[in-house]
């Protein structure tokens, strides 16, 4: 029997952890489970609905860390999570993803001789002003197993010297999630559409990057491009606590529903009937990509390439002005577009790291790839 804390603390972290711990939890007499969660998003709508949702167990610690400045965050992370050690004593920590509590446990954990494992390592934006990236390649170097979901994972931490018996390829746990309950997300589709009043044929937003909208004047031009398009089809504009504090009144169309967060199955639901998604997320990318459903990204690089080479994304980047023409040229190619499929994007990427944490409790190596029963 090992123990295992796995730590959690933003919205991304949750759709990702909930099926490992559901993987590992059918060995209870291998695997003794610790979850923690830091408090990093702490909204009921950008957290405790996904714990409902997504089935995941009440956390047996909240750290409640709240927002501040990145040091501050990090920091407070790391002096809370220290004692949850001594208290539990683990022989793993699990680490999901690239937000601020990624890199503060799996640091907390690596200085205190804990193994750490990273789930959804390898990603490279190659862009260090993004805090995301800086988390991840310093979640990775500290990492003692680096579970990767796609095959560019592997390549860019052999590049960064990572020896390669650390690496498994395992596929995407956010797709293992989205498998799961794509049927219950759809299921709620005709209620929420008439609820928010949302016609057959609209596009979806979401904005929360710090590029994106800390600067009055980039925030204000991607604000007049969504204007353009809403007189394509209506937006539905969920938006980030980050984004409402930004966002003044009156600048946007009468086209676009402005909303809270929604959940995730609602989410869901909006990106599978959406005609396109225009967003600035990470993860949106991926779950488009095993939708089909065109993406267009308001970043100038991505940290999941293959969401462009195999899947349905485009990257938009500086040229905001061209977001109306890129979206006709999405919709014109998505009535010819095949569904994407990647490979170990199947629902079973946590059975896979299941299967490599068995392996390590009967004391044999990790294999660098598993096929899943
Ligand atoms: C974080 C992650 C980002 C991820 C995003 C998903 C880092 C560095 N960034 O960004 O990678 O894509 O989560 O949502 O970890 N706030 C609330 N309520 C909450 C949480 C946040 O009002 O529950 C507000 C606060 O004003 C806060 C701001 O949102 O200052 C930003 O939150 P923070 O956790 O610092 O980063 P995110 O922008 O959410």
């Amino acid at each position: 029997m090992i123990t295992i804390v796995h730590c959690v603390g933003a919205r991304p972290n949750f759709m990702k952890m909930a099926p490992v711990m559901a993987a590992l939890g059918k060995r209870p007499d291998l695997f003794r489970q610790v979850l923690v969660h830091t408090g990093q998003h702490y909204d009921a709508k950008m957290s405790d609905v996904f714990f409902e949702q997504l089935g995941l167990p009440t956390p047996d610690v909240n750290l409640e860390v709240g927002s501040a400045s990145h040091a501050v965050q990090t920091a407070q992370i790391m002096t809370r999570f220290e004692p949850v050690l001594d208290t539990y004593n683990p022989d793993w920590v699990f680490v999901p993803g690239d937000v601020n509590s990624t890199i503060a446990c799996a640091f907390v954990a690596a200085k205190r001789g804990v193994k750490v494992a990273h789930v959804e390592a390898g990603l490279r934006s190659r862009d260090r002003s993004m805090p995301e990236e800086l988390n991840r390649i310093l979640t990775d170097q500290l990492s003692d197993l680096l579970f990767t979901p796609s095959r560019d994972g592997d390549e860019n931490l052999q590049r960064e010297g990572i020896p390669a018996e650390k690496v498994c390829f395992v596929g995407n746990v956010m797709i293992d999630t989205l498998v799961r309950l794509l049927p219950k997300a759809l299921a709620r589709w005709d209620h929420l559409q008439s609820h928010l009043g949302i016609p057959e044929r609209f596009f979806l937003a979401t904005l929360h990057r710090p590029a994106n909208v800390d600067h009055p004047e980039n925030l204000a031009r991607l604000i007049t491009a969504l204007n353009q398009i809403s007189a394509m089809h209506p937006v539905l504009f969920p938006i980030h606590p980050r984004t409402r504090s930004k966002i003044g009144r009156g600048v946007l169309s009468s086209r676009i529903t402005l909303c809270d967060p929604l959940s995730y199955l609602d989410f869901v639901a909006a990106q599978a009937n959406a005609a396109a998604v225009i967003s600035d997320s990470g993860g949106v990318q991926e779950e488009t990509t095993y939708l089909g459903t065109p993406c267009l990204t308001l970043r100038s690089n991505t940290e999941r390439p293959i969401t462009i080479t195999e899947g349905t994304n485009r990257l938009i980047g500086d040229r905001v002005e061209d977001l109306p023409a890129e979206v006709e040229r999405a919709l014109a190619e998505r009535r010819t577009a095949r569904k994407p499929q990647i490979e170990y994007w199947d629902g079973k990427a946590s059975d896979r790291i299941a299967a490599q944490m068995e392996r390590i409790v009967y004391n044999q190596q990790p294999e660098r790839e598993l096929v899943a029963a």
